[in-house]
C-alpha cells in the first residue's frame, strides 16, 4: 500500500528530533518517515534503536547545506511534507564557530525551501513545509513581559540570528512563492537524549562524576523550561491543524532562574544517588559569563493553547526527576557521547578559557 504522505524530519537523530520521528513513526504507520541528518556530533542513530526497523522508517544521511543532494532527495523520495529540525544549536558553539552557524542554519533552511518550492509546483493539502525555530530570536526580556508571536525579531548570539535568518527565509517563501509553511518558537527544552553541552545534562553528568557544575555569571539569568515529549506533541498538533502561514510560540509557563534550578537537580541528584543532603551543591562553581548574554526568556503559548487546545503535559519537578533517572539508567549512551570530540569541546569551553 502506497504511503499517505511522504515526510521529511531533518535532524531526526538530534535531541528534539528523534522524539519528532518516534512520535510520527509510531503514532502514524501511514505516513512513511525519511529522517536526513548529517550525523555531526549532536546527532546519534541511538536515540533510534527502538525504532530503526520499522516498515514506514528510513534513515538518510546527508547535508542539507548541499544544494543537489537536497534537491535529487525530494524528487527522489517524492517528498510531500517537511518538519525542519536540523541545525547547530547550541550558543556557546555559535560564538566559536558562527560561520558554520550561518551555512547549516540559513544556507541549510534555503536549500530545502528552494526544493520543496520545485517539488510542489502547485501545493497540495499535503504539503507542508514546517520549520521548527526558536524563541531565542526574540531577544532577551527584562523582569516582566512575555514573547508573543507579534513580539519584533532582537537576536543577540550567532546561533539566534542564523535562526532568525532562516525564520525571514520561511516566510519570504511563503509571501513570494505562495509555499505552505509554518514556524513555531519554542522555549528550552530538557530530557532523555540531549547532548551534554546543555545546562541540565551537563550539570547531570558532572554531578554523576563529581565534577564542578559551572554556572555562567551569576547564575540569574532565567529560561523557560519545557519538557522535551511535550515540544514533540506540540509540533504534532500544529504540523496537523495549523493553517499555512502562521507562527506559534511553544513553552510551558515554567521559568528558573539558572542557580535555582540547579539547586533543585542537586536535591534531586544528592536523593537518588544516595549522597548526604547538600553535598552535590557544593559543586557549584561560578564561571565567566557567556558573551551577549540573553537575561530572560518567556513565553506566552496562548495563541497555541486557544486555538490548538495544546499544552504541556508535565509539571517541572516531575520532568526533571524523569530526565534524571533517564540519565542515570543511560549510562552507556552518556558515556558514549562524552568521549572523543565531546573532551575536546570541554576543554576549549571550560578548562582552558
Ligand atoms: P541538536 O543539536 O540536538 O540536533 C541537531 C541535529 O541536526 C543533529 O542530529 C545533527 O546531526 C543535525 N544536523 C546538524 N547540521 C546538519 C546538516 N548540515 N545537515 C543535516 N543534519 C544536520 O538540536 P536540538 O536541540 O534537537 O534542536 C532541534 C531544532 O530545534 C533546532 O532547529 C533548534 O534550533 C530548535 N530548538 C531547540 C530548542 C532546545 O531547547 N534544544 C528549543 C527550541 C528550538
Ligand atoms: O530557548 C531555546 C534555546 O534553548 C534553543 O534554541 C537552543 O538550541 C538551546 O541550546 C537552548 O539555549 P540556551 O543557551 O538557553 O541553553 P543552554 O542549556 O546552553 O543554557 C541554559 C542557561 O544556562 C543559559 O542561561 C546559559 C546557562 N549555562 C549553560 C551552560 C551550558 C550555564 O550557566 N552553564 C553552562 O555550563
Amino acid at each position: 500500500m502506497a504511503a499517505e504522505r511522504n515526510i521529511l524530519i531533518t535532524g531526526g537523530a538530534g535531541f528534539i528530533g528523534s522524539h519528532v520521528v518516534r512520535l510520527f513513526v509510531k503514532k502514524y504507520p501511514n505516513y512513511r518517515i525519511i529522517n536526513l541528518d548529517k550525523l555531526t556530533y549532536a546527532g546519534n542513530l541511538a536515540n533510534l534503536t527502538d525504532i530503526e526497523n520499522e516498515k514506514n522508517y528510513k534513515f538518510i544521511k546527508g547535508d542539507i547545506v548541499d544544494s543537489e543532494f537536497i534537491s535529487k532527495l525530494f524528487i527522489d523520495e517524492s517528498i510531500d511534507a517537511v518538519i525542519h529540525l536540523a541545525a547547530e544549536s547550541h550558543v556557546d558553539r555559535s560564538i566559536s564557530n558562527p560561520i558554520e552557524f550561518v551555512m547549516t542554519n540559513v544556507v541549510g533552511t534555503a536549500n530545502l525551501l528552494n526544493a520543496a518550492r520545485h517539488q510542489w509546483k502547485t501545493p497540495s493539502e499535503k504539503n507542508m513545509f514546517y520549520h521548527v525555530s526558536t524563541d531565542e530570536v526574540y531577544g532577551t526580556l527584562g523582569e516582566t513581559g512575555f514573547f508573543t508571536e507579534e513580539t519584533s525579531y532582537d537576536p543577540h548570539s550567532p546561533y539566534s540570528a542564523s535562526k532568525a535568518g532562516s525564520d525571514h527565509l520561511v516566510r519570504a517563501y511563503h509571501d513570494t512563492f505562495k509555499l505552505p509553511v509554518v514556524i513555531s518558537n519554542c522555549s528550552n527544552n530538557y530530557g532523555s537524549f540531549q547532548f551534554p553541552e546543555k545546562l541540565i545534562p551537563l550539570s547531570i553528568h558532572n554531578i554523576k562524576n563529581n565534577k564542578p557544575i559551572p554556572i555562567y555569571g551569576k547564575g540569574e539569568n532565567i529560561r523557560d523550561w519545557l519538557f522535551v515529549e511535550d515540544h514533540a506533541t506540540a509540533i504534532d498538533v500544529i504540523f496537523h491543524k495549523a493553517k499555512t502561514g502562521v507562527t506559534y510560540n511553544i513553552g510551558g509557563h515554567n521559568e528558573w532562574k539558572n542557580i535555582d534550578l540547579i539547586h533543585l537537580l542537586c536535591s534531586i541528584m544528592d536523593r537518588k544517588l544516595n549522597r548526604e543532603s547538600g553535598s552535590c551543591a557544593k559543586l557549584i562553581t561560578y564561571v565567566k559569563d557567556r558573551a551577549g548574554h540573553d537575561m530572560r526568556y518567556a513565553i506566552d503559548s496562548s495563541k497555541l493553547q486557544r486555538e490548538l487546545g495544546w499544552k504541556p503535559s508535565l509539571q517541572f519537578e516531575e520532568g526533571l526527576e524523569k530526565t534524571v533517572d533517564w540519565y542515570l539508567a543511560n549510562d552507556t549512551w552518556l558515556n558514549n557521547v562524552t568521549s572523543g570530540e565531546y573532551l575536546h569541546f570541554y576543554d576549549q569551553q571550560y578548562v582552558r578559557r
